[in-house]
């Protein structure tokens, strides 16, 4: 048999003559060049034949047969008899996607930078205290063995959920057991997890409208019917239709700081919520996203701990407060389903990043996070300043700016003839990262605007970035 085409040439440069011989052994197999059953030389006449060393041919002949392309027996080696081919066409014609990736998933790829002036949402990732966070993360590395290498415990590491217990019963007066608390992912995946275990596929989860669009896609991806519930200056205003026609299986709300308005969830509301949920046999996760930097005082109480077994999961998040690459977030839980939580953190997404969890968790002992949030509310007190200042300042029509109770945000209010999703994008081009109110928003409600983040501006820029984001909505199309 001829098969001197084996190793004719190109010899691409830098592939080891056995791993050509196999490779082309492969694709004439695979290609039909070689039919099954098709009887090869023994390996020594076909190093011969081809003038390479016999243990050339061995390799590749072992390794085609280790994956079915070749058989070996007493007679030899030969072709395998494989299923042919699937048809080209076949092969490029994917399976579709899940209903929910269609409906649940947002129009916008999501950004990879967050680090544009106005990016609702950022911290100010210029104070970041590195030198602290470094020295912790060297002691939790110095103390690190080979065992932190593996997967962190189910539900957090230990030393961190005390700590943030401890933590939580001093700014948030919460009375909770470390093992009532989860370390996750970002509140992100504590979403998922909420979503999974709280509700089933179909049920309505409620969401605020205009709400957090992430959210919305975590609840619908877990295959949560969304309803949209409006918000008002008192937060969530649902009617009694919304409970009668779609009643929750799971409310998501932001009672601290409703984002992205910036309402404040009166006592009044909290307790009809927390009524009208025990009434409809639902669970209500409120996402404390940015409660720590509240202007003028100390964060709000939470919803969470307002009444004894109320059904509410609390999910706190480190991306405000330290940088949303670390993606360490937690679940404050009712002690009767901690458990379950701590399960299926462990089972569904096999939870890792010991090491920055035991650095968090020194971080906080030493007074290093706390003192972090009391230096951050001061500098967001004075970029919300500096930004507001520069809005009043810098020629162009006066807009209604909105919300900064709290947080890192504004929304600044634009007339019809600029539509946002418009200005977002000429804003985009000039290097800013505002974004659509209209993207927070769900049928029937329409809002034009912009959310502006002011965490990550620095306040000597707020000028310069105003006149910019003023341009994004005078320049031409
Ligand atoms: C309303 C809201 N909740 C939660 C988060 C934090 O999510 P994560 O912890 O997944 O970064 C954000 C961040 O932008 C947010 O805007």
């Amino acid at each position: 048999m001829q098969l001197d085409w084996l190793l004719a040439p190109p010899l691409p440069a830098g592939v080891p003559r056995q791993h050509l011989l196999y490779q082309r052994l492969r694709a004439a197999v695979l290609g039909g060049r070689l039919a099954p059953g098709t009887r090869l030389p023994a390996s020594r006449s076909l190093a011969a034949g081809l003038g390479i060393a016999r243990n050339t041919v061995l390799f590749a002949y072992e390794q085609l047969a280790a994956e079915g392309c070749l058989v070996a027996d007493r007679h030899g080696t030969r072709v395998a008899a494989l299923a042919p081919a699937p048809p080209p066409a076949a092969v490029t014609a994917l399976p579709g996607l899940s209903a929910r990736a269609a409906t649940a998933l947002q129009p916008e790829p999501g950004r990879d930078s967050d680090s544009l002036p106005f990016a609702p949402g950022v911290p100010a990732l210029d104070a970041f205290p590195f030198r602290s966070w470094r020295a912790s993360l060297e002691r939790a590395w110095r103390a690190a063995g080979w065992r932190q290498l593996g997967y962190s415990p189910h539900g957090g590491e230990p030393a961190l959920r005390a700590a943030l217990a401890e933590h939580l019963s001093t700014v948030r007066g919460f009375a909770v057991q470390p093992a009532q608390v989860v370390i996750t992912g970002g509140t992100q995946a504590g979403l998922d997890l909420c979503a999974r275990l709280l509700a089933d596929a179909g049920d309505f989860a409620w969401v605020e409208n205009p709400g957090y669009p992430a959210a919305r896609t975590a609840l619908g991806l877990a295959g949560l019917r969304l309803h949209a519930v409006a918000v008002d200056a008192e937060g969530l205003a649902p009617t009694a239709a919304d409970w009668a026609v779609q009643p929750p299986r799971l409310v998501l709300v932001t009672p601290s700081h409703q984002y992205p308005s910036g309402a404040v969830m009166s006592l009044a509301r909290r307790l009809e919520l927390i009524g009208g949920a025990r009434a409809a046999g639902a669970w209500i996760v409120e996402d404390d996203y940015d409660s720590e930097f509240r202007r003028g005082g100390p964060a709000l109480p939470a919803l969470y701990g307002l009444c004894a077994d109320a059904p509410v999961v609390y999910a706190g998040t480190f991306s405000k407060t330290l940088y949303p690459g670390l993606r360490l977030g937690y679940l404050v839980l009712p002690a009767a389903v901690a458990q379950t939580f701590m399960r299926a953190a462990g089972q569904a997404t096999r939870p890792g990043q010991g090491v920055e969890q035991t650095a968090l968790a020194d971080f906080i002992r030493r007074g290093h996070y706390t003192a972090h949030l009391r230096r951050m509310r001061r500098r967001y007190e004075a970029r919300q300043a500096a930004l507001r200042a520069a809005l009043a300042r810098q020629p162009g029509p006066e807009l209604a700016v909105t919300g900064g109770g709290a947080g890192l945000h504004l929304v600044l209010w634009l007339p019809p003839a600029l539509p946002d999703v418009e200005v977002a994008r000429r804003a985009a081009a000039l290097g800013l990262g505002p974004r659509p109110l209209s993207r927070y928003t769900l049928p029937p409600l329409a809002c034009n605007g912009l959310v502006l983040g002011y965490g990550n501006l620095d306040e000597a820029r707020a000028d310069e970035a105003v006149a910019r984001l003023r341009r994004a909505m005078t320049a031409p199309a």
